[in-house]
């Protein structure tokens, strides 16, 4: 066993990670060979549940057999045309995706950033071509706290020195207001040029933030009075993942522009997209954005399968059932080492009151060691968010193991 608790075997594969890789990440010790549903199995064939669910790209649970068999018909007949061509998958597609959701039309792209980078553009376009915004002007708004990727556009946008110290200049014509705040955001609005607010319904990467209830439906009315495009960044909170098909359902909004991501391919590749309808999608012509991978057959093929899936397997309904379960029994456990609990349907956090500042990250290492992962993010808080699959018996098995790992962790500190 090594410093990590890892075997020899564990040991060899982070030991490469560390010597040939940037170290841009810095992940738990466990090193991971096999996922199935609610699983994952490290080299040595120890079983845990998994807690994090890839940040909410294996909604569909790990290796969904649909979802797989589709990657793989697909794959044996046409992975890539390159936009410069049709293909026989990419309408049927955008048919399928734009009818799921309700809007015109739909552009693809790889990865969550791409999207949120697509929407920006697409937002300066319309207030430029449409909202009559003189050029080089338009402003995007954004929420403090926001989190969207590592992109220079998205560092940009970011209020977390982390992400953006160092790394400057930064793109003009970002602005951030607090989260949370319609009062500062009608202020920004103010200003004839803001084209759009870009912001995430729950902001998951903060550690799960939730606005008070009837903020996303003021937001929605601040950007109806002002003439602004709301963009809703549903990569994480979407797909299900809070107990509805999108966390903007909660409040019956519709935004102007809507960004998913992870969770489209069920954790199996980069597919992401965005949906808009056609005053403002049809603002970009041929030739103005685009992506060699956008629109590929196989994630095309993926994608409509993980959309499948999700309804078929009732995953809303069974995020927003056991969401409640799992809160309820956290609550149940009155630990001292945590400060408070909070989530919608499957996505969750608990926030760690002590002021040893590797308390969270001890609580991570012990609840591998007990069979269940989870990281911490932003110090002291811990996403608890399962596959959509789990069940209520695993529910109670995992909250098991975090009750355990809590009473080492308090003996311990
Ligand atoms: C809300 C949100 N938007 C965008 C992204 C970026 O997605 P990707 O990492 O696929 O670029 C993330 C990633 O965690 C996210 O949580």
């Amino acid at each position: 066993m090594s410093i990590h608790n890892l075997s020899e075997l564990g040991t060899h594969y982070l030991e490469l990670e560390e010597h040939y890789g940037a170290h841009n990440y810095h992940p738990l010790p466990v090193v991971l060979k096999e996922g199935k549903g609610v699983y994952l199995t490290d080299v040595d064939g120890k079983k845990y549940f998994d807690f994090l669910s890839g940040y909410s790209a294996v909604n569909q649970g790990h290796c969904h057999p649909l979802i797989i068999e589709a990657l793989i018909k697909q794959a044996q007949k046409l992975t890539l045309t390159s936009r410069a061509f049709h293909n026989n998958i990419l309408g049927e597609y955008e048919k399928f995706i734009t009818e799921y959701f309700g809007y015109d039309k739909v552009l693809p792209m790889n990865t969550g950033v791409e999207g949120g980078e697509t929407a920006i553009k697409l937002a300066r376009r319309w207030a430029y071509v449409v909202k009559g915004v003189p050029e080089n002007k338009a402003k995007i708004i954004f929420a403090e706290g926001n989190f969207w990727g590592r992109t220079l556009a998205a560092i940009s946008a970011s209020t977390d020195p982390s992400s953006f110290k160092n790394f400057g200049p930064f793109m003009p014509g970002f602005e951030t207001v607090p989260y949370d705040d319609t009062i500062a955001l009608e202020k920004a609005f103010q200003d004839t040029n803001v084209a759009a607010f870009m912001v995430e319904p729950i902001q998951g990467e903060a550690g799960v933030v939730i606005p008070v209830e009837g903020y996303l439906k003021t937001v929605r009315e601040l950007c109806d009075k002002y003439n602004v495009l709301f963009i809703a960044d549903e990569i994480q909170t979407g797909l299900c993942r809070t107990g509805k098909l999108l966390a903007c359902d909660h409040e019956n909004v519709r935004p102007d522009i809507l960004i998913l991501g992870k969770a489209l391919s069920g954790g199996t590749m980069p597919v992401a997209a965005i949906l808009a309808d056609d005053e403002i999608m049809l603002t970009i012509k041929p030739g103005e954005h685009g992506s060699t991978y956008g629109g590929n057959p196989l994630a095309c093929a993926v994608a409509i399968a993980s959309l499948n899936v999700l309804k078929d397997e009732k995953m809303a309904e069974n995020a927003e059932t056991l969401g409640v379960l799992l809160r309820e029994e956290l609550a149940k456990l009155n630990s001292p080492l945590i400060k408070s609990i909070r989530g919608k349907g499957l996505l969750n956090a608990i926030v760690i009151g002590h002021e040893n500042p590797d308390a969270s990250w001890d609580l991570c290492l012990a609840l591998r060691d007990n069979g269940l992962l989870a990281k911490p993010t932003h110090g002291d808080k811990i996403r608890f968010a399962p596959p959509l699959c789990i069940t209520k018996e695993q529910i109670i098995e995992c909250v098991e193991i975090i009750r355990k790992s809590l009473k080492t962790l308090e003996t311990k500190i």
